[in-house]
């Protein structure tokens, strides 16, 4: 009884076992925002992680219920709450992985950008505590807009010479996790095959699905190419239009973000076939220093850059990765220069 790879599939299993106990409850999870819409449904969900031995739960308010609570789930990760400035170093303490999901959220008319003016302060003030108090720590921002936010927090680590372009990340996986979606249904494809490699950036056009290397293989006709895009680089404000006021995606958003942590985790833990697409320090595209697309995870963050899934494009996909790169260089640019303007 041979799997795929010709490996008897009872001594697969035996390994996987194996590699389960090996890592089994050895990481620290730190997420900042913890009280939030992303931060609540995000802690329970990374509680559940059979890797995870402590979380570390942080918010500027309302964070010790949502400690208390998560914490009577009977799964072996330790829950501690952390309220307020004066105790943000204890919450990233020996942190393996610091997730910031904190920051305002979209109303319905505003765009990610908008969001710029009080989230970058916020991420800048943070990943300057994960230097101090975390250095080593793999950084998952989710607080928008990604696109700048990075580079914000790529630029603020520089300047504590605390900067290793591995290990942070702008979690774009909720892109990944719509089209994979979204193409399953139009499709009719078993959702648990679909996977769609989403790169570019995370805010309307710049996300660019590569609808040319979904897999499995299917043939899309114009039209639903053009329409499958469009859904899915304007899914976010579907979700913010439907929620009329009430905020922008949180669930889909952390259990995207779970996955992000889980693929994280098993990198750190030495498996050593953990593929994600993330908006990274990057080269992929010369002109775009940070740039969303598959990467290899490991032990120390990225391993590599996979980036050949944009050999052999589409033209579709050729023309729309060239129109969007004004707008994400202006992102990251923006990004970049608001750290250095502070100095
Ligand atoms: P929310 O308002 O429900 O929660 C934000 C939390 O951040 C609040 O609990 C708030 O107290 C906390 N906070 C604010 N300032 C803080 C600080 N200085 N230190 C610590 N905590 C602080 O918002 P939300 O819906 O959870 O969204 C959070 C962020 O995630 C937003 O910026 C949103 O745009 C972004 N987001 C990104 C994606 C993505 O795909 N990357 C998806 C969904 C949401
Ligand atoms: C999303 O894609 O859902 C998030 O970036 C939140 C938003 O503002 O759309």
């Amino acid at each position: 009884d041979l799997s795929k790879s010709g490996v008897p599939r009872r001594l697969r299993a035996a390994k996987r076992v194996i590699v389960a106990q090996a890592g089994a409850g050895r990481y620290k999870v730190a997420i900042l925002g913890a009280a939030g819409g992303v931060g609540q449904m995000l802690s329970l969900l990374v509680k559940m992680s059979p890797l995870v031995s402590a979380l570390h739960l942080y918010d500027i308010a309302n964070v010790e219920g949502v400690a208390a609570d998560i914490s009577h789930c009977n799964t072996p990760a330790e829950v501690a709450g952390f309220t307020g400035k004066d105790e943000l170093a204890g919450s990233l303490s020996g942190a393996d992985v610091v997730v910031i999901a904190t920051g305002v959220p979209r109303k319905p008319g505003m765009t990610r950008d908008d969001l710029f003016g009080i989230n970058a302060g916020i991420v800048k003030e943070l990943v300057e505590a994960v230097a101090d108090h975390a250095p080593g720590a793999l950084v998952h921002i989710i607080s928008n807009p990604v696109n700048s936010t990075v580079p914000v927090a790529a630029e603020a680590l520089k300047q504590k010479g605390a900067y290793d372009a591995r290990k942070v990340f702008g979690v774009t996986t909720l892109d990944v996790v719509r089209a994979n979606a979204f193409v399953a249904a139009r499709k009719g494809l078993p959702l648990a095959d679909v996977d769609v490699p989403v790169v570019g950036g995370h805010s309307g056009t710049t996300i660019l699905p590569l609808l040319s290397k979904a897999r499995p293989k299917a043939p899309f006709t114009d039209e639903e190419v053009e329409e499958l895009t469009a859904r899915i680089q304007n899914a976010g404000t579907e979700v913010v239009e439907a929620k009329a006021g009430a905020g922008s995606a949180t669930l889909s958003m952390a259990y995207a973000a779970a996955r992000f942590v889980e693929a994280s985790l098993r990198g750190l833990d030495g498996d050593g076939d953990v593929y994600e697409c993330a908006y990274v320090q990057s080269q992929v595209v010369p002109e775009l220093p940070f740039f969303a697309s598959r990467v290899k995870l490991g032990k120390d963050g990225v391993e590599e850059e996979v980036g050949s899934e944009l050999r052999g494009i589409s033209e579709y996909e050729a023309r729309a990765l060239e129109a969007l790169k004004p707008e994400l260089k202006a992102s990251i640019d923006k990004g970049v220069a608001y750290v250095q303007q502070q100095q």
